[in-house]
């Protein structure tokens, strides 16, 4: 049976584990100078409906030092389009290559593509969720604070797809989420029931303060008030979420903690220059580990175990 990541939760805690140790198995020999080529011949396809470049280039650069290469396909192939139907895409396509990652507008498409490619599916990105960033984001994290049960994540901003992503990894690891947000972009009833079958013990907690979420927390993390494809809601949720700004005042509240944001930022909005450049900012390291934890994926998902 062919696998996606279409969602964190495709995957268990256990080969999320496994995932881990094969990503740092190769971060390693990269960081020693040598680029394991696992996978000469091999193709990736890149389609994307949105701007991207951490996810675009971590992909391109992961496949190539895998021997591997890639196949970056935008608005001019016609996805999700009039031109043909996403299943003539996805079955084409598929021939073609030997994994797609897929950024979408709407979270269906990506899982309708899933649901017809011959080849694995990567939701490189969706409305709804970013489970590569999740991933990557708790392999840096494990690497930083030496483990990962038992910490708490503290989410302050928009409950969005980042948000989404990282309630449900930290679910599956052991791992405490918090999401500070106003109400109106807190996570919606379904979400919530989601998590509550997947994860009965999981701890994903959701409150208005974000002086209570973030004391006691491992990492702070935040992300972009409004999300590719809101534009248009800009100046509402700029004013709603202002009271949530990751500042220094904020990070008074709890010394010990990192700072995470996927990225791309707006300084001055969700974070303050004086945090994400901050010494227990970890962004760039986030962005690295991307690369890692992608190509531990890849390996995994075309048969290296
Ligand atoms: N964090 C992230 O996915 O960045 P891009 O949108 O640049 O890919
Ligand atoms: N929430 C952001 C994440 C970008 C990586 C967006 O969807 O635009």
């Amino acid at each position: 049976m062919v696998r996606h990541l279409v969602d964190v939760e495709d995957l268990s805690a256990h080969e999320i584990a496994t995932i881990f140790a094969i990503a740092r198995d190769l971060e390693a020999k990269y960081a020693a100078g040598l680029r394991e080529p696992l996978f000469p011949g091999r193709v990736l396809g890149l389609v994307f409906e949105k701007q991207s470049l951490r996810t675009r280039a971590s992909f391109e650069a992961a496949m190539a030092h895998l021997g591997g290469t890639s196949l970056f396909l935008g608005a001019d192939t016609g996805f999700a389009s009039s031109r043909e139907c996403i299943a003539d895409y996805g079955r084409v396509l598929s021939q073609y290559v030997d994994a797609i990652v897929c950024r979408s507008k709407a979270h269906e498409t990506v899982a309708a593509l899933a649901a017809v490619a011959h080849v694995p599916v990567i939701n490189g990105l969706s409305d709804h969720s970013h489970p590569c960033q999740a991933l990557a984001d708790l392999y840096v994290l494990e690497r930083q604070v030496g483990k990962l049960a038992g910490l708490t994540l503290a989410f302050v901003g928009d409950g969005n797809n980042v948000a989404r992503s990282l309630a449900v990894a930290c679910g599956l690891v052991g791992m405490k989420f918090v999401l500070a947000a106003p109400r109106g972009y807190q996570f919606d009833d379904a979400f919530r029931a989601h998590v509550r079958t997947l994860l009965p013990q999981a701890e994903c907690h959701e409150t208005t303060d974000a002086v209570a979420a973030v004391t006691g927390a491992a990492a702070v993390y935040t992300d972009v008030w409004t999300s590719m494809g809101q534009e248009a809601e800009r100046a509402r949720r700029t004013r709603d979420l202002a009271a949530y700004q990751v500042n220094e005042a904020l990070m008074r509240h709890c010394p010990d903690a990192l700072f995470m944001h996927c990225l791309p930022a707006r300084r001055g909005e969700e974070v303050t220059d004086g945090v994400i450049d901050g010494a227990r900012s970890i962004v760039v390291e986030q962005a690295a580990a991307r690369m890692h934890l992608q190509k531990g994926l890849l390996a995994w998902l075309l048969g290296h175990r």
